[in-house]
């Protein structure tokens, strides 16, 4: 099996707040998990540098347009780091070997017919890069952003989305899954139902971009350009290979809810107008809120990902964005909600267990561990959570995968409480018993790790270190009896250190 996913490739007119880190760490798990599965992935980020609105920002920061980019490009390629994204490749629109395939695929849809001239009169919004019709405005101003939209009229090339209405809706009606979750399915099919007007594939007014190969004098539409990257990226990612035999038939795209009609409705329409294949399957989130409002520079309620990695780690803001919210709905973050769970759940939850486990391991048992059958009923669940949780990640339900590993971890924690084990040692007579309980919850321990490894990776790593275990996350190690002898166990170091508590002016 093979898996291609993709995130939106960010926008660089400012730095990278949590919104956008969210959409990287999510695609990160779930292409952590498929090579855990055996799989063979590609994961594909990066960065749309022709934002019609580039030039005049680059200019009220005095720089040259191309250091501007440069420098906020560089942002996000730090962010992807910090987060401990997987990726395979980033991918810049700047790149001239990006703007070669678009350009490639341009002139694809002219040859085939579906792109011809036309005039276009309308207000635009420079921060959608979308136009929008008087009826669509809220008093005058972008219902999105809350900025007056320009009147733009210029000759342009058109794409024929008209055409597409009925192949759209046979491809949303052969293909019920192809846009996740259900609900966001029914808004694009009804965008479509709707009816389609062409749309503007270039400008004129602009010099920023990729110009139109047969037409220099013109522009290719920025998200035109942009969406292009998920096909283009795959032809030079490696050098001498080209990976679109490879990985085209699988790619998955995830999206904010904000530019679902770009990729579900234009993108698979500009694909069969190029006459190459749609996406397999796209799936939309949500935002997340500070004040229940959605977080972006424009409203200024945004956060710094690398601050909170800085004070936290990079583990527990994974953690925290996938059990704050459900993945695909909007859910409110803050920086309590998150101090809070850093304590309750990573730390007295998780953190405790391995702590208590190594030091009873290294107290009464010289730091031996030594394989020991284990109960029926944690072999059970293991295999359950072994086989919900790939079924959950496979639907993108990040939330809901993590949520049942999670209660493994606490079935553990019931599991020490119960079985007392500082009594058992008191009891030469119970010395067996003890044996398999220690040896149960390092085997549980073992098998959490493992199951954590997409969403926790360098905690993971940690917590097989701490129990003498290969680093081994094959996805198979999830369930139970798998647990090697070792010897040398000490007690742990605290997974999660003690942090303060967030101040009110942070
Ligand atoms: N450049 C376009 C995408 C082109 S893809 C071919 C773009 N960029 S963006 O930087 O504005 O947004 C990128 C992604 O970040 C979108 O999916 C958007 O939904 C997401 N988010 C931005 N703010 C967000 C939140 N507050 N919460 C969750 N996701 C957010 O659109």
């Amino acid at each position: 099996m093979s898996f291609y996913l993709t995130t939106p490739i960010y926008y660089v007119n400012s730095t990278p707040h949590i919104g956008h880190a969210y959409t990287t760490i999510a695609a990160d798990i779930l292409v952590r998990h498929r090579r855990q599965r055996g799989e063979e992935t590609f994961f594909l980020t990066g960065t749309d540098e022709h934002g019609s609105n580039i030039p005049r920002v680059a200019a009220e920061a005095g720089l040259d347009l191309q250091e501007f980019v440069d420098r906020n490009a560089a942002a996000f390629q730090e962010m992807t780091v910090r987060v401990n994204a997987s990726n395979d490749f980033f991918v810049r629109t700047t790149d001239d070997r990006h703007k070669a395939v678009v350009q490639e695929f341009l002139q694809r849809i002219y040859d085939r017919g579906d792109i011809f001239e036309g005039v276009y009169a309308g207000l635009y919004c420079t921060r959608c890069e979308a136009f929008y019709t008087e009826d669509e405005l809220v008093d005058g101003l972008c219902p999105l952003h809350g900025i007056r939209p320009e009147h733009v009229e210029e000759k342009n090339y058109f794409f024929r989305l008209s055409a597409y209405q009925e192949p759209l809706l046979r491809l949303y009606d052969e293909r019920p899954d192809i846009v996740l979750p259900r609900f966001r399915y029914n808004e694009a099919r009804s965008f479509i139902e709707l009816g389609l007007d062409d749309i503007s594939v270039s400008r004129a007014s602009q010099r920023w971009g990729v110009p139109v190969p047969w037409d220099e004098s013109q522009v290719v539409y920025v998200w035109v350009d942009a969406l292009v990257n998920y096909w283009s990226a795959l032809a030079f990612a490696r050098p001498g290979e080209d990976l679109r035999p490879r990985f085209w038939p699988v790619v998955h795209h995830l999206l904010g809810k904000d530019i679902l009609k770009f990729h579900c409705v234009i993108w698979p329409a500009l694909l069969l107008g190029a006459g190459l294949e749609v996406p397999k399957q796209l799936f939309v989130h949500g935002y997340l809120l500070m004040d229940e409002r959605k977080m972006s520079k424009s409203v200024g309620n945004v956060i710094d990902p690398l601050d909170l990695i800085d004070v936290y780690g990079v583990d527990p803001v994974r953690f925290y964005l996938f059990r704050v919210a459900t993945f695909g709905q909007d859910g409110s973050i803050s920086l309590e909600g998150l101090h809070e769970r850093y304590e309750r759940e990573l730390g007295n939850e998780l953190g405790n267990l391995l702590s208590r486990t190594t030091a009873m391991i290294a107290r009464y048992r010289q730091g031996e561990l030594r394989p020991e059958p284990v109960s029926e009923e944690l072999t059970a669940e293991l295999a359950r959570a072994q086989d919900e949780v790939a079924v959950r990640l496979d639907e993108f339900d990040v939330t809901g995968a993590l949520e049942l590993v999670w209660e493994l971890v606490r079935r553990l924690n019931r599991r020490v409480e119960q079985a007392a084990p500082w009594e058992l040692a008191k009891d030469e007579a119970r010395a067996g018993e003890l044996d398999q309980v220690l040896h149960e919850l390092a085997d549980g321990l073992r098998a959490v790790a493992v199951a954590l490894a997409a969403f926790v990776p360098s905690t993971s790593e940690r917590i097989l270190a701490a129990l003498g275990q290969p680093a081994d996350l094959a996805w198979a190690g999830v369930a139970a009896g798998r647990t090697v002898a070792a010897t040398g166990i000490v007690p742990a170091e605290p997974l999660f250190p003690r942090v303060d508590a967030p101040t009110a002016a942070a």
